[in-house]
């Protein structure tokens, strides 16, 4: 299948472009600026510059390649980023997610757009995809109004929701895990949250649904994330102690001790029985995505 992926130089992106491509894929990835996939030979591969916000450059890349299937990973994910710069926030994560659909829906391709648990205000905890969005951020705001968009979306339609990415930071942006190894071994102290509830998610298994999503037609709404709830700080704490690093210099705080830009949902963590009984989806326990975080 024809498959154009948006913000491929992203974290997600590091991952699931390779696994489309390992299930014999064409795939089209986009993204600001030069390519940083290290794709470049593969078979099927290809990569052009797009900035979903140029409504012009969204319309030439997509009548060009005419995709099956759009997979809208491209955002400006960091809350505390949205928070303080909330025009752009809207420009890149709802008005861009506009043009790429009304662009799809030219092609009719299936449009998958990549959202978040944090379109949850975090009061209940273990969401299921019929449960209602009410978002505490501004960046939960505009992933709201987009998803909102794709359900208006004429042809098949996919939203797909994950929480707390993590995994080896091929894309050089950090993750906890990432940071409690960086922290620790440079013996530095690392607060950590530990009244927030969370299904963190192996980036691995996110790409893995993804493709499932698409190989069977998964049309709707998903919640992709690990299966285990924990707080940010048993998170550090399992890492530390895989890594063998010193886990008393995690300190652990509540969220209210952080001044961030952001207010985050304090529990989220999704029920993913859909996922599992619809498309297979599988995802590692958290001792095992350490070892693929690691090796
Ligand atoms: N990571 C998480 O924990 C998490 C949790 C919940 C939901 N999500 C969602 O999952 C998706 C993938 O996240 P991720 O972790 O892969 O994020 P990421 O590493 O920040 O990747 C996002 C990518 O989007 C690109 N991008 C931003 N604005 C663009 C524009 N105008 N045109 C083209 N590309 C643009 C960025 O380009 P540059 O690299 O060039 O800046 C980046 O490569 C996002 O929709 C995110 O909101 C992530």
């Amino acid at each position: 299948m024809k498959i154009l992926v948006t913000g491929a130089n992203g974290f997600l992106g590091h991952y699931l472009v390779p696994a489309l491509l390992e299930k014999g894929h064409t795939v089209l990835a986009t993204g600001k600026g030069d390519c940083r996939l290290g794709l470049y030979g593969k078979p099927g591969f290809s990569y052009d510059t797009m900035d979903f916000t140029d409504p012009l450059q969204v319309k030439k890349l997509v009548e060009r390649f005419s995709p099956a299937v759009i997979v809208h990973a491209g955002a400006m994910s960091k809350p505390d980023e949205c928070e303080q710069n909330q025009a752009d926030a809207y420009r890149v994560n709802t008005a861009a997610t506009l043009h790429l659909l009304s662009e799809a829906e030219k092609q009719q391709s299936f449009f998958i757009f990549i959202s978040t648990d944090f379109v949850f205000d975090g009061e209940k905890g273990m969401y299921s995809e019929e449960d209602p969005a009410a978002p505490v951020n501004y960046y939960g705001k505009t992933k709201q109004a987009a998803e909102a968009a794709v359900r208006n979306y004429p042809y098949d339609w996919a939203i797909v929701r994950t929480i707390l990415v993590y995994g080896q930071p091929l894309a050089g942006r950090s993750n906890i895990l990432s940071v409690v190894k960086q922290k620790l071994e440079s013996g530095e102290t690392y607060k950590v949250v530990d009244d927030q509830l969370r299904t963190p998610t192996y980036v691995g298994d996110l790409a893995a649904g993804i493709v499932s999503i698409i190989e069977k037609k998964g049309t709707g709404t998903w919640h992709l994330s690990g299966a285990e709830q924990f707080t940010p700080y048993e998170m550090a704490c399992k890492t530390a102690d895989y890594l063998h690093l010193d886990r008393s210099l995690l300190i652990r705080v509540t969220a209210d001790t952080f001044s961030q830009p952001a207010k985050r949902p304090l529990k989220t963590g999704f029920v993913i029985d859909k996922a599992v009984q619809e498309l297979g989806y599988k995802p590692v326990t958290f001792e095992e995505g350490l070892k693929r975080t690691f090796g």
